[in-house]
């Protein structure tokens, strides 16, 4: 298992245990973290699953997936470097403990 704390818009912190293998998304619904809805399902159709990896953590995360910065183009909320769609987010034990801030709205 994988620690990782969620960082609300507006500073509220969840911490969750993930399931390596599991996509960040997915762990996030599964632990009920507000601002994440994922409406696709992880098939990166819907951008509804966007996030902030907090600086100290994106480089460990990896590179976008082929064809995420378009679809992170229709993301609501504003892009910035570290945007990711967390369904391309894979949880691993090297990313224990790594935080993700959530963006102000996803729709
Ligand atoms: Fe739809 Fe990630 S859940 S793009």
């Amino acid at each position: 298992m994988t620690r990782i704390v969620f960082v609300s818009h507006d500073g509220v912190t969840t911490e969750i245990e993930a399931s390596d293998g599991d996509n960040v998304m997915r762990a996030a619904l599964a632990h009920d973290v507000d601002g994440i809805i994922g409406e696709c399902g992880g098939s990166m159709m819907c951008a509804t699953c966007h996030c902030y990896v907090d600086d100290a953590w994106a480089d460990r995360v990896g590179p976008r997936a082929d064809g995420e910065d378009d679809m992170l183009e229709s993301a609501v909320s504003e892009l910035r470097p570290t945007s990711r769609l967390s369904c391309q987010i894979r949880v691993a034990a090297d990313l224990d403990g790594m935080i993700i801030h959530l963006p102000e709205s996803q729709t």
